[in-house]
């Protein structure tokens, strides 16, 4: 869940020698360090790759800027039929190859230390940012499109299933051993749209991935903002693992989709604005809401916000360490 990034001075000096953000995702040496950054600051147990969701848009020609302060800018949103009809999914091995060039060089680097993870966004998150041309509040162009013409909504959002499926699976063949769908504005929807509109390409996405190399599961991880109350519904998409965000409670999660998934979370990413102290128990307190059973992932409920203190980081990890080296729980 986002673990490079600004709270790092580190990573604020390769983005400056870099010159941008895009530069830095898109020139693999340097991805393939910034993705090294927190592991190595905090002996973490898996790597996420540095690179973005947004890079599917970029390689379909969108015109991708990231404005300081404003987040991603879409030069050419995507506004209708005609404009959707034109879309076609980029190749990941050419128009995408600077990620999976990424994704090889960091596997040669960690060199079996920790599993390294891709992702990709789910197709309505993607949609979200082509048709609002960026970050939005209240979504009303895409909403609008759902309502009156849901038709060009499934167009769009077909092009993307079928984009999406063929980017993990060029990340798993480039070494990625496990792959997370970032369902962030999934939540937005109302539940009858998250199913039509969400849930189904991302089920249709994890029919079509990969699941097995040289004998190993790759586990596909879905994580749904604000989607606490669709869980069976999630659940039901195929996934290995749930991602929760902090306002569910894990034990009713539990509760809710039996043994079926492993479950991967769900501290609020605010608890770092607090003491190391108080992070800690913190810490204690999800996991002893998560209970003894095996099938927790501790993780962030999302990612780190740019001011955190590293050192509340650190905090944080050595009391999941300590915590899983305790008896009876073998790390
Ligand atoms: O920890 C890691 O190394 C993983 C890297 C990662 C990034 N983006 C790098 C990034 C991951 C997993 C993402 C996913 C992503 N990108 C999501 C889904 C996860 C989520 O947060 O909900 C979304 C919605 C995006 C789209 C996106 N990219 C936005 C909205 C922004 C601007 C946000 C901001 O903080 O300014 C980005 C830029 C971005 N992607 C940054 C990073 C580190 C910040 C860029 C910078 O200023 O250096």
């Amino acid at each position: 869940m986002r673990q490079a990034g600004r709270y790092l001075p580190e990573y604020r000096e390769l983005r400056a020698q870099a010159g941008d953000f895009l530069t830095l995702a898109g020139t693999p040496e340097l991805a393939c360090r910034v993705t090294l950054q927190p592991v190595e600051r905090f002996g973490l147990d898996a790597a996420i790759i540095f690179s973005d969701i947004l890079t599917i848009p970029h390689a379909m020609g969108l015109g991708l800027h990231f404005l300081p302060g404003e987040g991603p800018c879409f030069e050419h949103p995507v506004r209708d039929h005609h404009a959707i009809a034109a879309l076609t999914p980029p190749d990941p091995e050419t128009d995408l190859g600077y990620v999976m060039a990424a994704l090889r060089l960091t596997r040669q680097e960690l060199a079996g230390r920790i599993p390294l993870i891709g992702f990709a966004g789910s197709p309505w998150t993607l949609a979200t940012y082509m048709v609002e041309g960026g970050s939005s509040k209240d979504f009303a162009r895409i909403k609008a499109m759902v309502y009156d013409r849901p038709a060009d909504a499934h167009a769009l959002l077909e092009v993307l299933t079928r984009a999406t499926t063929a980017y993990l699976n060029a990340q798993i063949a480039a070494g990625a051993q496990a792959v997370q769908i970032f369902d962030t504005w999934g939540g937005v929807l109302e539940p009858d749209h998250f199913r039509a509109f969400s849930r189904d390409y991302i089920a249709r996405i994890i029919d079509g991935l990969t699941r097995t190399v040289d004998g190993r599961r790759v586990p596909v991880i879905v994580f749904t903002k604000n989607g606490g109350q669709w869980l069976e519904w999630l659940a039901e998409t195929g996934c290995d693992a749930l991602g929760l965000d902090w306002t569910t409670d894990p034990a009713e999660a539990r509760r809710r989709v039996g043994d079926r998934v492993a479950l991967q979370g769900n501290l609020d990413p605010c608890v770092l604005y607090a003491r190391p102290t108080t992070v800690q128990s913190e810490v204690h307190r999800v996991c002893d809401r998560f209970g003894d059973e095996p099938g927790h992932v501790f993780n962030l409920g999302h990612g780190v916000h740019p001011a955190i203190d590293p050192e509340h980081v650190a905090a944080l990890v050595a009391a999941v360490h300590e915590r899983a080296s305790g008896p009876g729980q073998p790390r």
